[in-house]
């Protein structure tokens, strides 16, 4: 399957993405958790993401479009994946659907995780990730970590986002309204919009959201 997810900063996509990714057996690819990697490993790419991340700006097209198509090119995405934070706005979409136009495929399902925007809030403010594997996501009281500050995966050291202060979130929820919203209109036209409430339990969201991909809503 070619998935979408889509969903405000704090939504659940990198938490929902790791279950969905693994029960359909296809691989998760973050554009946030692609930068992040790069700008720990120091690379050319990481540094000319980090100001706009900073910000709570969105990376410039240039930038990102080549990133995600270079990695939806590796083998183990041929037969599917999962895309979480990528496209991020209309141009992305439609550099996007001519990607998949010349490898002569189509996306299956775009997911819309919806959540309050207090939720949000919350979710990001007591969110801690491992320093190891950014894919190794935590909170300090809705997913505690067995040691606190210690990654139950990998004994990692958990840490807090650098874009996860108020006035970045704040900032990451208005070009969330604007620039990314209007990419849910887009695809709704091509009928492959799925709307889920992500509330609720971790295990929860995922069962709505495979219900909702089996087309059992
Ligand atoms: P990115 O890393 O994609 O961040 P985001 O979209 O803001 O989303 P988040 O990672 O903040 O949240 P999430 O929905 O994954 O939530 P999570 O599962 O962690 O992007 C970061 C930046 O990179 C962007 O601002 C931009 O600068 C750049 N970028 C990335 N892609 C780009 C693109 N395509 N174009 C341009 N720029 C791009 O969950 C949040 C917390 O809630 C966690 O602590 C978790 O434990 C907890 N939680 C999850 N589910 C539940 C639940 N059901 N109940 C209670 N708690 C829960
Ligand atoms: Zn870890």
């Amino acid at each position: 399957m070619r998935i979408v997810l889509v969903g405000p900063p704090g939504a659940g996509k990198g938490t929902q993405a790791a279950f969905l990714a693994k029960n359909l057996s296809i691989p998760h690819i973050s554009t946030g958790d692609l930068f992040r990697a790069n700008i720990s490993q120091g690379t050319e790419l990481g540094k000319q993401a980090k100001a706009y991340m900073d910000a709570g700006n969105l990376v410039p097209d240039e930038v990102t479009i080549g990133m995600a198509k270079d990695r939806m090119a590796q083998p183990d995405a041929e037969n599917g994946f999962l895309l979480d934070g990528f496209p991020r706005n209309v141009s992305q979409a439609q550099a996007l659907d001519v990607a998949l136009k010349a490898d002569d495929v189509k996306l299956d399902a775009v997911l819309d995780l919806e959540v309050p925007e207090d939720e949000v809030v919350k979710r990001i403010a007591g969110r801690r990730i491992c320093r190891k594997d950014s894919s190794h996501v935590f909170h300090v009281t809705y997913s505690k970590p067995k040691t606190e500050g210690v990654c139950d995966v990998c004994g990692g050291e958990l840490y807090q986002r650098e874009d996860d202060s108020e006035d970045t979130v704040r900032k990451r929820l208005e070009v969330y309204h604007t620039q990314t919203e209007p990419i849910i209109d887009y695809y709704r036209t091509q009928g492959l919009v799925v709307t889920i409430s992500a509330l609720g339990k971790v295990d929860e969201v995922t069962k709505r959201a495979m219900d909702a991909l089996k087309g059992d809503k």
